[in-house]
């Protein structure tokens, strides 16, 4: 039987660890020629090794499949354009890229350092920006079109100890956003078919070992099928969605938009007008990273009591 990708040629960064390399091994699996772009860094982003995209490679290949290994660093963006030519040069098109190449560099807001917020910011949303940049350039010239896929996490919506990476996945949400929308218009004007959407994964890999607190968790394959069907052709009409995968959930989540409006009773409001009409017309909405932050804080108060 064919595979769910066969034929196709994948370019997948963070490919050598974690997640990444759970998708190259299924997709290949399925069919997929593999460009495994990682730059086998530690989880902070040091001490580079082409050691790891290699391996990736000896595996897939020992397991009967074809790939290439692409060592760089994905937030250079001639990176960006090497790993998707890879694909091309070695097969002829580019039919899908995943990024899940990833780091952390963990610190409250008033005590980061410009290094930590720009290189996590680089790695991840500028890494997309490179990958989808390139790919989408061809994507457009290919009758067959092709698929971008994002990593997000839901830490898009705020993390206290994170806000580089939280800042980083809300951008990577918003720009796959603006390829999906690109993506809508190209096919409505008679264009190729292009969709691009993100993944919200948890897995236990060595990103997330210090996660201080219980979370719900699965393996890294648990990822890969979602990933796979997002550009296979089954899921080429799926296009501008955020999924959440973990173990054996996957919830999509909403689309931003505006939810209530007040209008100012004269030419222009007034701060004193505003203050009076907003907390009983528009108000605010409730933010769920601070009513769980509100909920753990009150079981570790009722355990300690009953310690
Ligand atoms: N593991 C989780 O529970 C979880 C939760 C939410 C989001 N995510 C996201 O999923 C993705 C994969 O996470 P993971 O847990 O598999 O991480 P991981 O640390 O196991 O793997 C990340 C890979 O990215 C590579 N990489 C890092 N910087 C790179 C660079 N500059 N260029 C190229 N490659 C680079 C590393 O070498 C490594 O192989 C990440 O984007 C992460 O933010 C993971």
């Amino acid at each position: 039987m064919a595979g769910f990708l066969e034929g196709k040629n994948i370019a997948i960064t963070g490919g050598g660890a974690g997640i990444g390399k759970a998708i190259a091994l299924a997709a290949a699996a399925e069919g997929a020629n593999i460009v495994v772009a990682d730059y086998g860094v530690s989880m902070d982003g040091s001490d580079p090794s082409s050691e790891v995209a290699d391996a990736a490679v000896a595996e897939i290949e020992a397991a009967g499949g074809k790939a290439v290994a692409v060592a760089g660093d994905i937030s250079q963006f001639d990176v960006g354009e090497a790993v998707v030519a890879a694909a091309v040069d070695n097969w002829g098109t580019i039919d899908g890229v995943v990024c899940p190449a990833g780091v952390l560099r963990e610190r409250m807001l008033f005590n980061m350092s410009e290094d930590e917020w720009d290189h996590v910011i680089a790695v991840h949303l500028k890494g997309h920006f490179n990958v989808y940049r390139a790919a989408f350039a061809r994507m457009r010239k290919q009758e067959t079109g092709g698929s971008l896929v994002g990593f997000t996490s839901g830490a898009f919506t705020a993390s206290t100890a994170q806000p580089n990476y939280s800042a980083a996945k809300g951008g990577i949400v918003s720009l796959t956003r603006s390829a999906a929308m690109t993506a809508a218009s190209i096919k409505l004007r008679g264009g190729p078919a292009i969709n691009a959407n993100c993944i919200a994964p948890v897995a236990k890999t060595r990103m997330s070992e210090n996660v201080p607190f219980e979370i719900e968790t699965g393996e890294p394959g648990d990822i890969a099928p979602m990933a796979i069907y997002l550009m296979s052709d089954a899921g080429r009409e799926v296009n501008a969605q955020v999924y959440t995968v973990v173990g054996r959930r996957i919830s999509v989540w909403n689309q931003p938009e505006e939810l209530r409006t007040m209008w100012a009773p004269g030419d222009q409001w007034s701060p004193a007008e505003i203050a009076d009409m907003l907390p009983t017309t528009v108000g605010q909405e409730p933010n769920p990273f601070i009513a769980d932050l509100e909920r753990r804080m009150a079981d570790m108060a009722k355990q300690e009591g009953q310690g």
